[in-house]
């Protein structure tokens, strides 16, 4: 297969290669100062682009902003708006039930399961269909002798902008090396070198190289481990069956969940005494437009289920845009090429063949110069599908030896290989792709929601990254989180008795609509996206 570059693509690539030995020889990118950082973010970062976010009217979050796509949902017609749903006799009654089946609900159950509890993953896709799956470049854990959590604890709030929750920051900090030591008891099989030691480097923002990989499909090897010990434990897992409400007993307290199957679209009611919601991101509402680096089952149902039932938010109108998106081929635009990248010493370059800053800035930093690259100071590289920047990964076995890309980003390059790009010759055209909700649901440390007996871990929870999450510390949130959850869960479940069955909270926030004079016709939760053009009912 031929190289698909264009004349043009090709004439800037010849700039890029002029400056190659230069860069990998040279001294390192200066580093922006935190003025610096400000002003680029407040001019470039898309959450600041105020256009694109909505005040929200109604719910505990009333008179906060919010993406408007974001908003559209919250307040929106519950899909069992005129259904008369019989709770008297529930398909399902258990202690403990688990709403997703990445990793986050993986570890919950787990968990859940080795506290004595009965429990049960729901899911509208498969087990592991999340975007654990697709995570790449590693997890974080101060493990190592020149670390701690102390430092790991200043790199996260100094990425979040302080913004925070200390007690949350706190334990996922501290439960960091004991997350990766369950995982690797449980059969991860992490890179180690040939004494067993983990390897480890860094990610953007790090001050120290903490960031534990299986090459670069991570994700992938702890979702395996994850949903094999599920499926060893004997944990009940329903898929393609969407949680579309939760169900409250008479004391205001979760107690369940109204389910719904996604293919015959009947509908299921779990009672249970804990409900763990673990239902992951929001990369398919493509807010303001980006392309997303998420898998196809990610669209905020976390948030809207708990909205609607009485659970504040926290920084929801804060997204991820991971930096390096592929740009360039279409068939895989929008999928994430992992930061890892950059850690293995690949630099971003402009068309002119400069390199326009530090290659491992925070991703908020790194997204907006690259925005800024392209949108201000024209030195985007142009592509047939639109325009991004060169990220130069020749450089890396340059850098560290013939042979460590393929050994090292070996999903990488497989992928671009598929279509006629090495990696290890020719440089790749990356822009920032939506990757991650920053926001999410509030919870205390101890996991739990402002509605008791709601937990909640992992993407769908608020506050742990404050307004910008570092690399590496969502595939630790969702262990120490999910881990967390199941734990409480199943302790917390001990003690409950659940009330008369209820769901009149769907119909009050209905009612505050009105009251607040929304009409809409848009239903929510989302549960998949809709990707079929404007008028077209059936594809062929
Ligand atoms: O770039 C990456 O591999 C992504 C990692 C993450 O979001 O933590």
């Amino acid at each position: 297969m031929s190289l698909p570059y264009t004349q043009e693509m090709l004439d800037s690539i010849k700039k890029v290669e002029a400056g190659r030995a230069a860069r990998v020889n040279g001294p390192e990118p200066v580093r922006m100062t935190a003025d610096q950082k400000t002003a680029l973010l407040e001019a470039f970062h898309p959450d600041y682009n105020l256009d694109s976010f909505e005040e929200i009217k109604i719910g505990p979050n009333a008179g906060q902003k919010a993406p408007k796509e974001l908003v559209e949902i919250l307040q929106a017609n519950s899909r069992i708006k005129d259904m008369d749903i019989d709770l008297s006799n529930p398909d399902y009654d258990v202690d403990v039930l688990v709403i997703g089946g990445g990793g986050a609900g993986a570890s919950a159950a787990i968990e859940a399961n080795e506290g004595g509890a009965n429990v049960m993953i729901v899911t509208k896709l498969r087990i592991g269909d999340a975007n654990t799956m697709m995570a790449e470049g590693g997890i974080q854990a101060a493990d190592k002798e020149n670390d701690s959590p102390a430092q790991h604890y200043l790199d996260v709030m100094g990425g979040g902008h302080f913004k925070n929750v200390p007690e949350l920051v706190h334990k996922l900090v501290t439960d960091g090396p004991s997350a990766v030591n369950w995982l690797d008891k449980l059969g991860v099989l992490f890179d180690k070198d040939e004494n067993g030691v983990m390897v480890t480097t860094h990610g953007g923002g790090t001050s120290r190289k903490r960031m534990h990989a299986a090459a670069d499909y991570s994700g992938a090897e702890i979702m395996r481990v994850l949903r094999d010990e599920v499926i060893n434990r004997g944990i009940p897992v329903v898929d393609f069956t969407a949680a579309i409400e939760l169900i409250k007993d008479n004391e205001g307290k979760a107690a369940g969940a109204v389910l719904m199957n996604m293919e015959t679209k009947e509908i299921l009611v779990a009672k249970a005494k804990c409900v763990i919601i673990a239902t992951g991101g929001a990369g398919r509402m493509h807010y303001q437009g980006f392309p997303t680096s998420n898998h196809y089952g990610a669209t905020a149902d976390g948030l809207v289920l708990a909205y609607r039932a009485g659970a504040s938010l926290l920084y929801q109108d804060t997204l991820q845009y991971h930096p390096t998106g592929v740009a360039f081929p279409a068939q895989i635009y929008g999928a994430l090429v992992t930061e890892k990248v950059r850690s293995m010493g690949a630099m971003f370059v402009n068309v002119d063949g400069e390199v326009f800053m530090h290659p491992l800035e925070t991703r908020d930093v790194a997204a907006s110069g690259i925005i800024r690259e392209c949108k201000e100071r024209g030195k985007g590289v142009p592509t047939p599908v639109s325009e991004g920047i060169w990220l130069d990964t020749p450089m890396i076995d340059m850098i560290h030896g013939k042979g460590t890309l393929e050994k090292r980003l070996p999903g990488m390059l497989r992928m671009y290989m598929r279509y006629g790009i090495d990696m290890r010759e020719v440089p790749i055209v990356i822009y920032p792709t939506l990757h991650y909700q920053n926001g999410g649901i509030k919870i205390s440390a101890n996991g739990m929601s402002d509605v008791e007996n709601l937990f909640v871990a992992g993407e769908a929870v608020g506050g742990i990254h404050g307004r910008n999450r570092l690399m590496g510390n969502s595939l630790l949130d969702i262990i120490v989180f999910g881990r967390n959850a199941g734990q409480q869960a199943s302790k917390k479940c001990k003690e409950v008795t659940v009330g008369e069955l209820t769901l009149s909270h769907v119909d009050a926030f209905s009612k505050e609509m009105a009251d607040a004079g929304i009409v809409t016709d848009v239903v929510s939760p989302k549960l998949l996206p809709e990707y079929r053009p404007e008028g077209v009912t059936r594809l062929n």
